[in-house]
Protein backbone atom coordinates (compact mmCIF):
# COMPACT_ATOMS: atom_id res chain seq x y z
CA UNK A 1 0.00 0.00 0.00
CA UNK A 2 1.47 3.49 -1.06
CA UNK A 3 1.67 5.62 1.56
CA UNK A 4 -1.19 7.96 -0.31
CA UNK A 5 -3.88 5.69 0.07
CA UNK A 6 -3.32 6.59 3.92
CA UNK A 7 -5.75 9.62 4.46
CA UNK A 8 -3.10 11.85 6.29
CA UNK A 9 -0.25 11.54 4.60
CA UNK A 10 2.15 12.10 7.21
CA UNK A 11 5.67 10.64 5.14
CA UNK A 12 4.73 12.69 2.07
CA UNK A 13 7.95 15.47 1.67
CA UNK A 14 5.22 18.83 2.25
CA UNK A 15 4.61 17.04 5.41
CA UNK A 16 7.88 16.45 7.09
CA UNK A 17 8.89 20.02 5.82
CA UNK A 18 6.26 20.69 8.56
CA UNK A 19 3.71 18.38 10.12
CA UNK A 20 1.73 20.16 12.45
CA UNK A 21 -1.21 21.08 10.08
CA UNK A 22 -1.48 17.46 9.41
CA UNK A 23 -0.87 16.76 12.81
CA UNK A 24 -3.82 19.19 13.87
CA UNK A 25 -6.53 17.12 11.71
CA UNK A 26 -5.52 14.46 13.28
CA UNK A 27 -5.86 15.45 16.56
CA UNK A 28 -9.46 16.61 16.06
CA UNK A 29 -10.13 13.33 13.95
CA UNK A 30 -10.26 11.01 16.70
CA UNK A 31 -8.01 10.02 19.93
CA UNK A 32 -5.68 7.37 17.59
CA UNK A 33 -6.05 7.39 13.79
CA UNK A 34 -5.07 4.54 12.12
CA UNK A 35 -2.63 4.50 8.83
CA UNK A 36 -0.50 2.43 7.33
CA UNK A 37 3.63 2.93 6.98
CA UNK A 38 4.09 3.17 3.68
CA UNK A 39 7.99 1.83 4.22
CA UNK A 40 7.32 -1.23 6.04
CA UNK A 41 3.46 -1.72 4.79
CA UNK A 42 2.42 -2.42 8.79
CA UNK A 43 -0.24 -0.77 10.52
CA UNK A 44 0.24 2.11 13.13
CA UNK A 45 -2.50 4.08 15.41
CA UNK A 46 -1.28 7.37 15.91
CA UNK A 47 -1.99 9.03 19.08
CA UNK A 48 -1.84 13.30 18.62
CA UNK A 49 -3.44 14.71 21.70
CA UNK A 50 -1.24 15.12 24.90
CA UNK A 51 -3.66 13.53 27.30
CA UNK A 52 -4.01 10.76 24.45
CA UNK A 53 -0.09 10.31 24.41
CA UNK A 54 0.92 10.30 27.70
CA UNK A 55 -1.98 7.45 29.23
CA UNK A 56 -0.87 5.56 25.72
CA UNK A 57 2.68 5.55 27.20
CA UNK A 58 2.35 4.70 30.84
CA UNK A 59 -0.82 1.99 29.90
CA UNK A 60 1.19 -1.24 30.87
CA UNK A 61 -1.91 -3.71 28.58
CA UNK A 62 0.36 -2.61 25.38
CA UNK A 63 3.52 -4.02 25.04
CA UNK A 64 7.41 -3.08 23.87
CA UNK A 65 8.18 -7.01 23.58
CA UNK A 66 7.32 -8.19 19.94
CA UNK A 67 8.17 -11.58 21.24
CA UNK A 68 4.36 -11.84 22.31
CA UNK A 69 2.52 -10.60 19.93
CA UNK A 70 0.91 -12.88 17.60
CA UNK A 71 3.59 -15.37 15.23
CA UNK A 72 1.35 -14.14 12.29
CA UNK A 73 1.09 -10.35 12.51
CA UNK A 74 3.03 -8.16 9.57
CA UNK A 75 5.40 -6.55 12.18
CA UNK A 76 6.70 -9.43 13.73
CA UNK A 77 7.26 -11.12 9.85
CA UNK A 78 9.07 -8.09 9.68
CA UNK A 79 11.77 -9.13 11.78
CA UNK A 80 15.36 -10.01 10.73
CA UNK A 81 18.04 -11.71 12.32
CA UNK A 82 20.34 -8.96 12.15
CA UNK A 83 17.40 -7.59 14.72
CA UNK A 84 17.28 -9.69 16.73
CA UNK A 85 20.77 -9.77 17.19
CA UNK A 86 20.91 -6.28 18.59
CA UNK A 87 17.17 -5.41 19.75
CA UNK A 88 17.57 -7.26 23.09
CA UNK A 89 17.78 -3.95 24.74
CA UNK A 90 15.54 -1.66 27.38
CA UNK A 91 13.37 0.10 24.87
CA UNK A 92 12.24 -3.45 23.39
CA UNK A 93 11.47 -5.47 26.59
CA UNK A 94 8.93 -5.11 29.52
CA UNK A 95 9.22 -5.26 33.05
CA UNK A 96 11.06 -7.11 34.73
CA UNK A 97 13.56 -7.21 32.27
CA UNK A 98 13.20 -3.31 31.17
CA UNK A 99 13.84 -2.34 35.09
CA UNK A 100 17.16 -4.81 35.54
CA UNK A 101 18.19 -3.53 31.69
CA UNK A 102 17.81 0.36 32.67
CA UNK A 103 19.24 -0.04 36.43
CA UNK A 104 22.61 -1.41 34.87
CA UNK A 105 23.00 1.79 33.00
CA UNK A 106 21.26 4.33 34.96
CA UNK A 107 24.19 5.73 36.96
CA UNK A 108 25.85 6.65 34.52
CA UNK A 109 23.38 8.80 33.35
CA UNK A 110 22.29 10.60 36.66
CA UNK A 111 22.18 14.67 35.95
CA UNK A 112 25.20 14.74 38.64
CA UNK A 113 27.30 12.26 37.00
CA UNK A 114 26.49 14.13 33.33
CA UNK A 115 27.49 17.48 34.74
CA UNK A 116 30.97 16.22 35.69
CA UNK A 117 30.94 16.06 31.52
CA UNK A 118 30.82 19.46 31.27
CA UNK A 119 34.64 21.07 30.87
CA UNK A 120 35.00 17.64 28.56
CA UNK A 121 31.92 18.48 26.48
CA UNK A 122 32.56 22.46 26.37
CA UNK A 123 35.95 21.25 25.03
CA UNK A 124 34.88 19.48 22.72
CA UNK A 125 32.65 21.64 21.02
CA UNK A 126 35.34 24.78 21.16
CA UNK A 127 37.39 22.67 18.78
CA UNK A 128 34.81 21.77 16.52
CA UNK A 129 34.24 25.37 16.14
CA UNK A 130 38.25 25.91 15.75
CA UNK A 131 37.83 23.88 12.65
CA UNK A 132 35.61 25.64 11.24
CA UNK A 133 35.65 29.52 12.23
CA UNK A 134 37.83 30.53 10.02
CA UNK A 135 35.86 29.47 7.16
CA UNK A 136 32.86 31.41 7.65
CA UNK A 137 30.35 29.08 6.45
CA UNK A 138 29.20 25.36 7.31
CA UNK A 139 26.96 22.79 6.76
CA UNK A 140 25.87 23.09 10.73
CA UNK A 141 24.54 19.18 11.01
CA UNK A 142 27.85 18.41 9.45
CA UNK A 143 30.60 20.07 10.93
CA UNK A 144 29.14 20.70 14.34
CA UNK A 145 25.98 18.79 15.77
CA UNK A 146 26.71 15.39 14.94
CA UNK A 147 29.98 14.96 15.35
CA UNK A 148 29.86 16.48 18.94
CA UNK A 149 26.99 14.01 20.70
CA UNK A 150 28.83 11.20 18.80
CA UNK A 151 32.34 12.01 20.07
CA UNK A 152 30.59 12.10 23.71
CA UNK A 153 28.75 8.96 23.57
CA UNK A 154 31.82 7.20 22.00
CA UNK A 155 34.39 8.54 24.58
CA UNK A 156 31.53 7.29 27.73
CA UNK A 157 31.37 4.00 26.06
CA UNK A 158 34.75 3.96 25.01
CA UNK A 159 34.61 3.21 20.94
CA UNK A 160 37.21 4.18 19.29
CA UNK A 161 37.45 7.41 17.15
CA UNK A 162 38.52 6.38 13.93
CA UNK A 163 35.28 3.91 13.76
CA UNK A 164 32.94 6.56 13.92
CA UNK A 165 32.18 7.38 10.55
CA UNK A 166 31.23 3.79 10.43
CA UNK A 167 28.56 3.77 12.74
CA UNK A 168 27.61 6.48 11.63
CA UNK A 169 26.86 4.84 8.26
CA UNK A 170 25.01 1.92 10.42
CA UNK A 171 22.85 3.85 12.63
CA UNK A 172 21.77 5.74 9.86
CA UNK A 173 20.59 2.83 7.57
CA UNK A 174 19.13 1.15 10.61
CA UNK A 175 16.96 3.80 12.20
CA UNK A 176 15.88 5.51 8.54
CA UNK A 177 13.53 3.63 6.34
CA UNK A 178 14.36 1.48 3.70
CA UNK A 179 12.97 4.11 0.77
CA UNK A 180 14.23 1.51 -1.60
CA UNK A 181 12.05 -1.03 0.12
CA UNK A 182 15.11 -2.89 0.67
CA UNK A 183 15.22 -4.81 3.96
CA UNK A 184 18.56 -6.37 3.07
CA UNK A 185 20.62 -2.95 3.49
CA UNK A 186 19.11 -2.84 7.37
CA UNK A 187 19.97 -6.65 7.73
CA UNK A 188 23.97 -6.33 6.31
CA UNK A 189 24.00 -2.95 8.90
CA UNK A 190 22.52 -4.97 11.78
CA UNK A 191 24.62 -8.26 11.32
CA UNK A 192 28.06 -5.75 10.24
CA UNK A 193 27.14 -3.70 13.93
CA UNK A 194 27.19 -7.10 15.94
CA UNK A 195 29.80 -8.44 14.63
CA UNK A 196 32.56 -5.48 14.88
CA UNK A 197 31.23 -5.52 18.84
CA UNK A 198 32.21 -9.28 18.93
CA UNK A 199 35.51 -7.66 17.99
CA UNK A 200 35.60 -4.55 20.22
CA UNK A 201 34.38 -6.59 23.37
CA UNK A 202 37.20 -9.22 23.03
CA UNK A 203 39.65 -6.81 23.04
CA UNK A 204 38.10 -5.05 25.81
CA UNK A 205 37.68 -8.36 28.16
CA UNK A 206 41.51 -9.10 27.32
CA UNK A 207 42.03 -5.14 28.68
CA UNK A 208 39.50 -3.87 30.45
CA UNK A 209 39.28 0.22 30.72
CA UNK A 210 37.72 2.87 32.88
CA UNK A 211 34.55 2.61 30.25
CA UNK A 212 31.45 2.03 30.53
CA UNK A 213 32.06 -0.65 27.90
CA UNK A 214 34.79 -2.74 30.23
CA UNK A 215 31.69 -1.77 33.17
CA UNK A 216 28.90 -3.45 31.39
CA UNK A 217 31.20 -6.65 30.17
CA UNK A 218 32.50 -7.12 34.03
CA UNK A 219 28.76 -7.37 34.86
CA UNK A 220 27.98 -9.82 31.76
CA UNK A 221 30.71 -12.10 33.19
CA UNK A 222 29.40 -11.89 36.74
CA UNK A 223 26.51 -14.40 34.74
CA UNK A 224 22.94 -13.67 35.57
CA UNK A 225 22.34 -10.11 35.13
CA UNK A 226 23.56 -9.35 31.44
CA UNK A 227 23.32 -11.96 28.54
CA UNK A 228 25.84 -11.13 25.34
CA UNK A 229 22.83 -10.45 23.11
CA UNK A 230 21.82 -7.81 25.49
CA UNK A 231 25.08 -6.66 25.66
CA UNK A 232 25.56 -6.13 22.30
CA UNK A 233 21.83 -4.87 22.27
CA UNK A 234 22.49 -2.43 25.17
CA UNK A 235 25.26 0.08 23.24
CA UNK A 236 23.29 -0.38 19.82
CA UNK A 237 21.04 1.49 21.89
CA UNK A 238 23.15 3.98 23.61
CA UNK A 239 24.98 4.40 20.41
CA UNK A 240 22.04 5.29 18.22
CA UNK A 241 20.67 7.12 20.68
CA UNK A 242 23.69 9.30 21.15
CA UNK A 243 23.43 9.32 17.01
CA UNK A 244 20.11 10.63 15.80
CA UNK A 245 18.95 12.55 18.52
CA UNK A 246 20.71 15.45 19.65
CA UNK A 247 22.02 16.47 16.60
CA UNK A 248 18.61 17.25 15.81
CA UNK A 249 18.22 19.37 19.11
CA UNK A 250 20.58 21.26 17.89
CA UNK A 251 19.82 21.50 13.96
CA UNK A 252 16.25 21.74 14.94
CA UNK A 253 16.84 24.47 17.47
CA UNK A 254 19.28 26.74 15.82
CA UNK A 255 16.97 26.55 12.96
CA UNK A 256 14.18 27.85 15.51
CA UNK A 257 16.03 30.57 16.37
CA UNK A 258 17.11 31.36 12.76
CA UNK A 259 13.52 31.40 11.70
CA UNK A 260 12.44 33.30 14.71
CA UNK A 261 14.72 36.31 15.11
CA UNK A 262 13.21 38.07 17.67
CA UNK A 263 13.88 35.35 19.90
CA UNK A 264 17.54 35.17 18.89
CA UNK A 265 17.80 38.42 20.18
CA UNK A 266 16.01 38.34 23.42
CA UNK A 267 18.46 35.12 24.01
CA UNK A 268 22.07 36.83 22.97
CA UNK A 269 21.21 39.70 25.16
CA UNK A 270 20.27 37.10 27.70
CA UNK A 271 22.16 33.91 27.10
CA UNK A 272 20.70 32.57 30.87
CA UNK A 273 17.69 31.92 29.33
CA UNK A 274 19.08 29.33 27.34
CA UNK A 275 17.75 26.68 29.64
CA UNK A 276 14.45 27.76 29.06
CA UNK A 277 15.17 28.22 25.72
CA UNK A 278 16.28 24.63 24.68
CA UNK A 279 13.16 23.63 26.39
CA UNK A 280 11.28 25.18 24.24
CA UNK A 281 13.07 23.32 21.26
CA UNK A 282 12.87 20.54 22.56
CA UNK A 283 8.74 21.14 22.37
CA UNK A 284 8.84 22.97 19.74
CA UNK A 285 10.68 20.71 17.05
CA UNK A 286 11.84 17.65 19.41
CA UNK A 287 14.04 15.75 17.50
CA UNK A 288 11.79 12.21 18.25
CA UNK A 289 8.58 13.00 16.45
CA UNK A 290 6.87 9.46 17.72
CA UNK A 291 7.59 7.15 20.20
CA UNK A 292 8.61 3.50 18.80
CA UNK A 293 6.47 1.26 18.43
CA UNK A 294 4.14 -0.48 21.07
CA UNK A 295 2.01 -3.48 20.30
CA UNK A 296 -1.39 -5.08 21.67
CA UNK A 297 -0.60 -9.09 22.41
CA UNK A 298 -4.58 -9.18 22.00
CA UNK A 299 -7.21 -7.10 20.70
CA UNK A 300 -7.32 -4.10 23.20
CA UNK A 301 -9.41 -1.27 23.70
CA UNK A 302 -7.90 2.47 24.01
CA UNK A 303 -10.63 5.45 24.31
CA UNK A 304 -13.16 3.30 22.65
CA UNK A 305 -11.08 2.07 20.05
CA UNK A 306 -10.49 -1.52 19.77
CA UNK A 307 -6.13 -2.42 18.41
CA UNK A 308 -6.52 -5.79 16.76
CA UNK A 309 -3.71 -7.90 18.47
CA UNK A 310 -0.79 -7.45 16.50
CA UNK A 311 -1.21 -4.04 15.50
CA UNK A 312 1.05 -1.30 16.90
CA UNK A 313 0.25 2.40 18.39
CA UNK A 314 3.02 5.23 18.45
CA UNK A 315 2.48 8.36 20.11
CA UNK A 316 3.20 11.39 18.43
CA UNK A 317 5.01 13.79 20.50
CA UNK A 318 5.62 16.46 18.51
CA UNK A 319 1.37 16.55 17.97
CA UNK A 320 1.29 16.23 21.83
CA UNK A 321 3.24 18.93 22.47
CA UNK A 322 1.12 21.08 20.05
CA UNK A 323 -2.09 20.31 21.42
CA UNK A 324 -4.09 23.64 22.60
CA UNK A 325 -5.91 21.68 24.67
CA UNK A 326 -2.39 21.85 26.84
CA UNK A 327 -0.07 24.48 25.83
CA UNK A 328 -1.30 27.78 24.87
CA UNK A 329 -0.63 29.66 21.80
CA UNK A 330 1.25 26.01 20.91
CA UNK A 331 2.38 27.14 17.16
CA UNK A 332 4.29 30.06 18.75
CA UNK A 333 8.41 29.76 19.72
CA UNK A 334 8.55 31.27 22.96
CA UNK A 335 11.99 30.91 24.80
CA UNK A 336 10.27 32.31 28.01
CA UNK A 337 7.14 29.66 27.86
CA UNK A 338 6.40 28.94 30.78
CA UNK A 339 4.90 26.01 32.17
CA UNK A 340 6.13 24.06 29.31
CA UNK A 341 5.72 20.41 30.72
CA UNK A 342 6.47 18.80 27.03
CA UNK A 343 6.81 14.66 26.18
CA UNK A 344 9.64 15.27 23.85
CA UNK A 345 11.63 12.36 25.78
CA UNK A 346 8.42 10.34 26.08
CA UNK A 347 6.47 9.49 29.51
CA UNK A 348 6.77 6.46 32.14
CA UNK A 349 9.28 3.78 32.26
CA UNK A 350 10.38 4.41 28.92
CA UNK A 351 11.07 8.03 29.65
CA UNK A 352 14.40 8.89 28.17
CA UNK A 353 17.42 7.70 29.49
CA UNK A 354 19.60 10.50 28.28
CA UNK A 355 17.37 13.06 29.29
CA UNK A 356 20.12 14.75 31.14
CA UNK A 357 23.05 14.24 28.76
CA UNK A 358 20.97 15.96 25.88
CA UNK A 359 20.30 19.15 27.80
CA UNK A 360 23.62 19.37 28.66
CA UNK A 361 24.96 19.09 25.23
CA UNK A 362 22.22 21.26 23.88
CA UNK A 363 22.62 24.25 26.48
CA UNK A 364 26.43 23.84 25.90
CA UNK A 365 26.22 23.39 21.94
CA UNK A 366 23.67 26.74 21.27
CA UNK A 367 25.26 29.05 24.01
CA UNK A 368 28.82 28.36 22.29
CA UNK A 369 27.40 29.01 19.09
CA UNK A 370 25.72 32.06 19.62
CA UNK A 371 28.70 33.34 22.14
CA UNK A 372 31.66 32.08 19.64
CA UNK A 373 29.43 33.46 15.92
CA UNK A 374 27.85 36.52 16.47
CA UNK A 375 26.89 37.07 12.88
CA UNK A 376 25.31 33.42 12.37
CA UNK A 377 22.72 33.17 9.69
CA UNK A 378 20.58 30.70 7.38
CA UNK A 379 22.52 30.24 4.17
CA UNK A 380 19.58 28.88 2.36
CA UNK A 381 15.68 29.91 2.09
CA UNK A 382 13.93 28.80 4.75
CA UNK A 383 11.46 27.00 2.78
CA UNK A 384 14.42 25.19 0.87
CA UNK A 385 15.45 23.18 3.11
CA UNK A 386 15.30 19.71 3.71
CA UNK A 387 13.96 17.40 6.38
CA UNK A 388 14.72 13.79 6.30
CA UNK A 389 12.01 10.82 5.69
CA UNK A 390 10.41 9.43 8.20
CA UNK A 391 9.19 10.14 11.04
CA UNK A 392 10.51 8.60 14.18
CA UNK A 393 13.58 11.12 13.98
CA UNK A 394 12.63 14.58 12.98
CA UNK A 395 15.41 16.51 11.88
CA UNK A 396 17.02 18.89 8.80
CA UNK A 397 19.21 16.63 5.86
CA UNK A 398 21.45 19.85 5.89
CA UNK A 399 21.91 23.12 7.67
CA UNK A 400 23.70 25.85 5.75
CA UNK A 401 24.99 28.75 7.81
CA UNK A 402 27.54 31.82 6.76
CA UNK A 403 28.81 33.60 10.40
C1 LIG B 1 17.40 15.55 22.50
C2 LIG B 1 17.80 14.30 22.47
C3 LIG B 1 16.92 13.12 22.80
C4 LIG B 1 15.58 12.97 22.69
C5 LIG B 1 14.54 13.99 22.23
C6 LIG B 1 15.26 11.63 23.15
C7 LIG B 1 13.99 11.11 23.20
C8 LIG B 1 13.67 9.86 23.68
C9 LIG B 1 12.33 9.32 23.74
C10 LIG B 1 11.07 10.02 23.25
C11 LIG B 1 12.40 8.09 24.30
C12 LIG B 1 11.23 7.14 24.57
C13 LIG B 1 10.87 6.37 23.34
C14 LIG B 1 9.64 5.53 23.51
O1 LIG B 1 9.00 5.53 24.58
O2 LIG B 1 9.27 4.84 22.55
C15 LIG B 1 13.80 7.84 24.59
C16 LIG B 1 14.27 6.69 25.18
C17 LIG B 1 15.60 6.47 25.41
N1 LIG B 1 16.65 7.35 25.19
FE1 LIG B 1 16.54 9.20 24.44
N2 LIG B 1 16.42 11.01 23.51
C18 LIG B 1 17.46 11.88 23.32
C19 LIG B 1 18.79 11.65 23.58
C20 LIG B 1 19.29 10.51 24.15
C21 LIG B 1 20.68 10.27 24.45
C22 LIG B 1 21.81 11.27 24.20
C23 LIG B 1 20.76 9.04 25.00
C24 LIG B 1 21.94 8.28 25.52
C25 LIG B 1 23.04 8.16 24.93
C26 LIG B 1 19.41 8.48 25.03
C27 LIG B 1 19.09 7.25 25.50
C28 LIG B 1 17.81 6.72 25.56
C29 LIG B 1 17.51 5.38 26.04
C30 LIG B 1 18.53 4.36 26.55
C31 LIG B 1 16.12 5.22 25.95
C32 LIG B 1 15.31 3.99 26.36
C33 LIG B 1 14.84 4.16 27.79
C34 LIG B 1 13.99 2.98 28.27
O3 LIG B 1 13.52 2.18 27.46
O4 LIG B 1 13.82 2.89 29.50
N3 LIG B 1 18.55 9.41 24.52
N4 LIG B 1 14.55 8.93 24.21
Amino acid sequence: MSSSTNRYDLWAPETRANPLPVYARMRQEAPLVRLVDPYYKTPVWVATRYKDAVDLMRDARFTKDIQKVPEDSPSRQLRTKSMEAINQHMLSVDPPDHTRLRTLVSKAFTPRRVEELRPRITAIAHRLLDGVQASGSMDLLDAFAFPLPVTVIAEMLGVPQEDQEQFREWTNVIVNPPTDGNMQTIETAGLQFAQYFQGLLARRRAEPRDDLLSALLSVEEQGDRLSPRELISMLFLLLVAGHETTVNLIGNGIWALLTHPEQLERLRANPALIESAVEEMLRYRGPVETTTQRWAPQDLEFRGQVIPAGESVVASLLAADHDPEHFREPERFDITREPNRHIAFGFGIHFCLGAPLARLEGTIAINLLLERLPRLRLAEEPARLRWRDGVLVNGLLRLPVTF
